[in-house]
């Protein structure tokens, strides 16, 4: 396992991150997972025993119950606090009152102590607010999260699925009254899915940030067990949940090249779609789902599958895209300005 600095921060952490959606199970979040403390505590356990220092959470996941199964397991194994870094998420509707959703100062500042008290602890390593809020200034939002850092309750805060301009946007207003900024930007991320190099990606780059991809096997698709000729069988999620949307016509073709790669190496398809994951530039630490202890541990053993280049460009061919305007254009100006200089005058006939 390999340990990345966290954006522009003196932290380290894994370069796979344990997600904790499958915890709990909860109303509209049963179809993620529905696990309990026992299976919770294996999980943790397997994922800290294998070098996992980084755990996501957020206080929607099953309603809170995500935060309280996983605080609950950490102290039940006694794990240290101060070795693990915890990130939680705020936004998400958590009640039926017109304000239990949203990114106002009244909700950040309830929504902190929620996270908290369920997840046992005195504070969060990582706080990110879970989406955009149409409503919010972003002001207002930064002055609370700036708020919740300075009562030592958050240590950084990061974003999750906002375009690069609201962040962009978001930092800039921290930065003029001297407000923490986001250092780190949680993104859907996969071999199926990747409009994030678009924008995201050279964003992150130019402001050091980290990226923390979410759903790197597409809630499951790209784990070799979907093919165009079979489908698994029992409780799997993507047959009742279609989320992310992936184009399945194209993915079906990524995963054939992934099956090819994956014999070739004597690894499952889950390891190659993550192992292409790691390998792209910027992205800081992977974040895995799993429903039980096999699926955590064949994941982790994705650290292992080094793509050589030639594999990394069969799979660029089947899964890149072309790239929308304006970056076609920005990079045939470029090339220009970043290739040598080699500028041919044109004749002039001076009669
Ligand atoms: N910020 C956001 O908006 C956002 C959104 C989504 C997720 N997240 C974070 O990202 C984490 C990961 O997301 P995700 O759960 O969607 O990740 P994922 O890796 O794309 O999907 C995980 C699911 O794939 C299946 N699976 C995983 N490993 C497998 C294996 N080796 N073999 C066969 N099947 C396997 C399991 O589902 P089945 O067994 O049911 O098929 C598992 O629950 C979440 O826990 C959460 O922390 C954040």
């Amino acid at each position: 396992m390999k340990y990345n600095q966290l954006g522009n921060t003196g932290v380290l952490v894994s370069e796979l991150c344990l997600g904790t959606m499958t915890f709990g199970g909860n109303g509209y979040w049963k179809a993620m997972g529905e696990l309990q403390q026992n299976a919770v505590n294996d999980i943790v356990k397997t994922a800290v025993d294998n070098g996992i220092n980084f755990i996501d959470t957020a206080n929607v996941y099953s309603f809170g119950e995500s935060e309280r199964l996983l605080g609950q397991a950490i102290k039940s194994l006694g794990l240290s606090r101060d070795e693990l870094v915890i990130a939680t998420k705020v936004r998400g509707r958590m009640g039926e009152g017109k304000n239990q959703v949203g990114l106002g100062r009244f909700q950040i500042m309830q929504q902190i102590e929620g996270s908290l008290k369920r997840l046992q602890m005195d504070h969060v390593d990582l706080y990110q607010i879970h989406g955009f809020d149409p409503i919010t200034p972003l002001e207002e939002t930064m002055r609370g999260l700036e708020d919740v850092v300075r009562s030592g309750k958050v240590r950084y805060i990061g974003c999750s699925n906002l375009a690069a301009w609201q962040v962009m946007k978001a930092n800039g207003i921290a930065e003029k009254y001297g407000w923490t900024k986001f250092i780190s930007t949680q993104n859907y991320y996969s071999i199926a899915g990747r409009d994030i190099e678009n924008e995201i990606v050279p964003m992150v780059q130019d402001q050091h940030m980290a990226i923390l991809p979410w759903s790197p096997l597409a809630g499951g698709f790209l784990s070799g067990k979907y093919t165009r000729d079979n489908k698994p069988e029992g409780d799997s999620r993507r047959l009742e949940f279609n989320f992310p949307p992936v184009n399945q016509e194209r993915a079906y073709d990524i995963i054939d090249v992934m099956q090819t790669i994956g014999e070739a190496h004597g690894v499952s398809v889950a390891r190659v779609a993550l192992a292409w994951v790691l390998a792209q530039p910027a992205v800081t630490s992977v974040i895995i789902g799993a429903k039980n202890t096999d699926q955590l541990l064949d994941n982790i053993k994705a650290v292992e599958v080094s793509l050589t280049n030639e594999q990394l460009e069969q799979l660029d061919q089947v899964s890149g895209n072309p790239k929308p305007y304006p970056q076609w254009m920005i990079q045939r100006q470029s090339s220009d300005r970043l290739g040598a200089y080699n500028f041919t005058p044109p004749s002039i006939v001076v009669k």
